[in-house]
């Protein structure tokens, strides 16, 4: 199964200042990994490496036996997406229409579903149709996050990787998105979770971690 391996990861913004320090891990693509940790403990450090916006860090991570740190844009973004914890640093257009659609470029076209029936499609999905055309400043904290949460959709078959994807969002959005996650599972499709609200998300776990004194240590599973 494909997976990210993470060995003996050390990283630090200042040198006296660990966040890890010869951390290990491995994410396989089909699991759904959860990880906490204290406020400031190197979570949203940790989606940042992964993602290769942190380039600064000692040890090697690996997709596929192949090592991270080169992988140019392009094939980082063939097997990863990000979804940051703040809603509008995900936002790349002055639209959630014109924003999907620069998330769709460069994409295989899929042969039964043009790109902006994938688009509806998708906004149907989280509720947003109606927000389609309106500019991302009359937008709330939640509808904002819904579009993130489209663009995911938009790049359904990647690894996710998920910042406190549910903070924000109404009961119907966090049922919605739950079922999302449900059914990729059942497609063999994981992601890496950060989330305050644990216990919505219990049962979809397989493997849950914790960042603690610059480590990263899995959890037992409560039964
Ligand atoms: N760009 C940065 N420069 C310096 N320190 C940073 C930077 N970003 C985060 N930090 C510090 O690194 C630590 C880990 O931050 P972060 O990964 O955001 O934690 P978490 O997501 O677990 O709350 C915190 O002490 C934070 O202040
Ligand atoms: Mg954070």
């Amino acid at each position: 199964m494909k997976s990210i391996r993470i060995k003996d990861l050390s990283f630090a913004y200042q040198l006296e200042n660990p966040i890890f320090t010869n951390a290990s891990l491995e994410l396989p693509f089909n699991e759904i990994t959860f990880l906490k940790g204290a406020n400031g403990s190197g979570k949203t450090t940790l989606c940042r490496i992964l993602s290769g916006l942190e380039k600064r860090y000692i040890g090697s991570i690996n997709i596929n036996n192949l090592n991270f740190k080169p992988f140019s844009f392009t094939e980082r973004a063939k097997s990863i997406i990000y979804l940051k914890q703040e809603p509008l640093s995900n936002v790349v257009a002055a639209t959630p229409e014109d924003d999907l659609t620069l998330w769709q470029h460069g994409f295989d076209k899929h042969p039964n579903e043009s790109s902006s029936e994938l688009r509806k499609r998708v906004m149907e999905r989280l509720r947003i149709k109606d927000l389609k055309d309106k500019p991302f400043w009359e937008l709330s904290g939640g509808q904002v996050k819904r579009i993130g949460l489209a663009a995911l959709l938009i790049n359904y078959d990647k690894y996710w990787i998920l910042d406190e994807p549910i903070s924000g969002l109404d009961n119907t959005l966090i049922r919605i998105f739950i079922e999302i996650l449900e059914e990729r599972k059942t497609l063999g499709k994981g992601c890496l979770i950060i989330s305050h609200k644990e216990d919505k998300i219990l049962n979809l776990i397989d493997k849950s971690y914790l960042i603690q004194n610059e480590h990263i240590e899995q959890i037992a599973r409560k039964f």
